[in-house]
């Protein structure tokens, strides 16, 4: 899982162009498994997030994501991920997730 993921993120900063290729390959390998919060985040929101691709808040970076948190709350943090952003594919490439799951990714994030 992890290579796969950190290829994904490679490609992601060499090309950007085939960023859409790369997404739907990422979506189909994250239908199995929200309930294990680390292969979730690994399958979907590591595609962007891991890097930083596309101006993404990386995991771990815990000052940006706690002020994020604060400032928005998290019910409207899950909302943007469900509805999508300006760079992020609606519900963060994770076909699965439930509102508590994409909560529990944010909080894994920001950790
Ligand atoms: C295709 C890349 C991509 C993927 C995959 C992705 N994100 Fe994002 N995310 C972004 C970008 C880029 C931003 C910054 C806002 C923007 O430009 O869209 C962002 C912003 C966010 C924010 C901040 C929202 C706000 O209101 O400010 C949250 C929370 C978030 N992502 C959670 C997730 C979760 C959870 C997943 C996995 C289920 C995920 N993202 C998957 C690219 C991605």
């Amino acid at each position: 899982m992890f290579s796969i993921t950190t290829t994904v993120a490679k490609s992601y900063r060499l090309l950007v162009s085939t960023a859409t290729a790369l997404i739907i390959g990422t979506a189909m390998l994250s239908t199995a498994s929200a309930a294990d919060i680390a292969t979730s985040y690994n399958n979907s929101c590591a595609a962007c997030h891991d890097s930083g691709a596309l101006n993404a808040i990386k995991k771990g970076d815990s000052a940006k994501w706690q002020q994020l948190i604060k400032q928005k709350g998290m019910p409207a943090l899950i909302k943007s991920v469900k509805s999508g952003m300006i760079q992020m594919p609606a519900g963060g490439l994770c076909t699965d997730c439930s509102d508590d799951d994409y909560r529990k990714l944010i909080e894994y994030m920001s950790k």
